[in-house]
């Protein structure tokens, strides 16, 4: 049996015929960039995360930009944030000339340990920015507690978690502006590149979409320096059909995701594997299934490669331990549960359309690891 890492063949056959008559009207309207389809794909998206405004833009990555941009990050600025996430979430702090001011993850859900935050505000603290890891909320009620206390705006980066919740708040709606990336492999994915942004404030969202047209409201005149961060039509015209599904997608996600954990409870294992963990308070969208394997990670993951199982790493390197934040002056142990989960964590295929059979096969396959000390 052979189980890849993800499959988006398997969905598009199933809306194949949806999407080739959202392209064609794109193309019989010759209407490319910002127009019909990106404004209902924002209607929606605004109800679905139960926000007031949702902006589209370029990407998930142009869509943090745009966040510090429009709460004014500039150089000297500080920006506390998670140092386990996708490159994009140290860059775009890092792009503003502001310096990103990692905070240790919690070992369980691997999103930022809230406890730990306070201690890094400084007077320089500009923004807040959690990270949604994996599809599951961070802790959003001391961080929203710090930065009512201390006038701190946050940004939630949901780029994996469209749809999660926190105590019945949707992801991108708890904090001043909520960044979700359209990226193809995401829970709501596009054929291409693209993200929205999420804000309740109207002078918020007004700046947001100012700044995605090179800070102009008009074509002509530019109260600001913005950047070209447009959405396209056939982006948008692509995640309006796909919309209407991702409900039950993800709750499709979250059934494999349970399966799997039983399935692997189950097993007389050999070695130690932890579990996702999931909190009781909120709904976990299941982008990834992300398992630890301390000692064996890296066995277990060439022992499903020679069994045909897709998996992968989320992230290897943690992101005060890049090469290019070698001037921030951070170094290895700085931030050991960041590290140690960069180097236990892996995750397994884990899609709505992946069958029992096939979860079954990988969780034996796992079972049938042997490890080598
Ligand atoms: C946590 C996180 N932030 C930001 C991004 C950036 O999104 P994009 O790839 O659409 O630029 C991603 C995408 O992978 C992500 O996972």
């Amino acid at each position: 049996m052979n189980v890849p890492l993800l499959d988006l063949q398997a969905q598009f056959v199933s809306i194949r015929d949806d999407l080739q008559r959202a392209v064609e009207r794109v193309m019989s309207s010759q209407r490319f960039v910002l127009g019909d389809e990106v404004r209902r794909l924002e209607t929606s998206i605004a109800e679905y995360c139960q926000t007031k405004h949702a902006i589209g833009c370029a990407s998930g990555s142009d869509a943090l930009l745009l966040a510090l941009m429009a709460l004014d990050v500039k150089a000297g600025d500080e920006v506390i944030t998670t140092p386990f996430s996708f490159f994009a979430t140290g860059a775009c702090i890092a792009r503003l000339g502001a310096r990103p001011v990692f905070v240790d993850i919690d070992p369980r859900s691997y999103n930022i340990d809230p406890s730990r935050v306070a201690d890094a505000i400084t007077p320089r603290t500009k923004v807040m920015m959690p990270v949604h890891i994996y599809g599951q909320c961070a802790w959003m009620d001391p961080l929203l507690d710090l930065g009512r206390r201390h006038g701190i705006p946050i940004v939630e980066d949901a780029a994996q978690a469209i749809g999660a919740t926190d105590n019945g708040r949707r992801a991108g709606s708890m904090g001043d502006i909520g960044c979700f990336s359209f990226y193809p492999t995401k829970n709501l994915g596009g054929a291409g590149d693209g993200g929205i942004l999420t804000a309740g404030d109207d002078d918020v969202a007004a700046r947001l979409r100012r700044l995605r047209t090179h800070g102009g409201s008009n074509e002509y005149e530019h109260e600001e320096v913005g950047i070209n961060s447009r959405l396209d039509e056939l982006q948008a015209a692509v995640l309006n059909v796909k919309l209407p599904s991702l409900d039950k997608w993800s709750d499709e996600r979250a059934r494999k995701a349970e399966i799997y954990t039983k399935l692997l409870h189950d097993s007389d294992l050999r070695f130690p594997l932890v579990t996702p963990q999931v909190r009781p308070d909120g709904r976990h969208i299941f982008h990834q299934y992300v398992l630890r394997a301390p000692g064996n990670r890296d066995a277990l993951m060439e022992h499903l490669k020679n069994h045909s199982v897709g998996s992968k790493i989320y992230y290897p390197i943690p992101l005060h331990l890049q090469k290019c934040f070698q001037y921030l002056g951070y170094k290895k142990g700085d931030f050991p549960e960041a590290e140690a989960a960069a180097n236990e964590t892996f995750a397994l295929p884990c899609y709505p359309e992946l069958t029992e059979e096939q979860q079954v096969y990988v969780a034996e396959t796992i079972r049938s690891f042997v490890p080598q000390h």
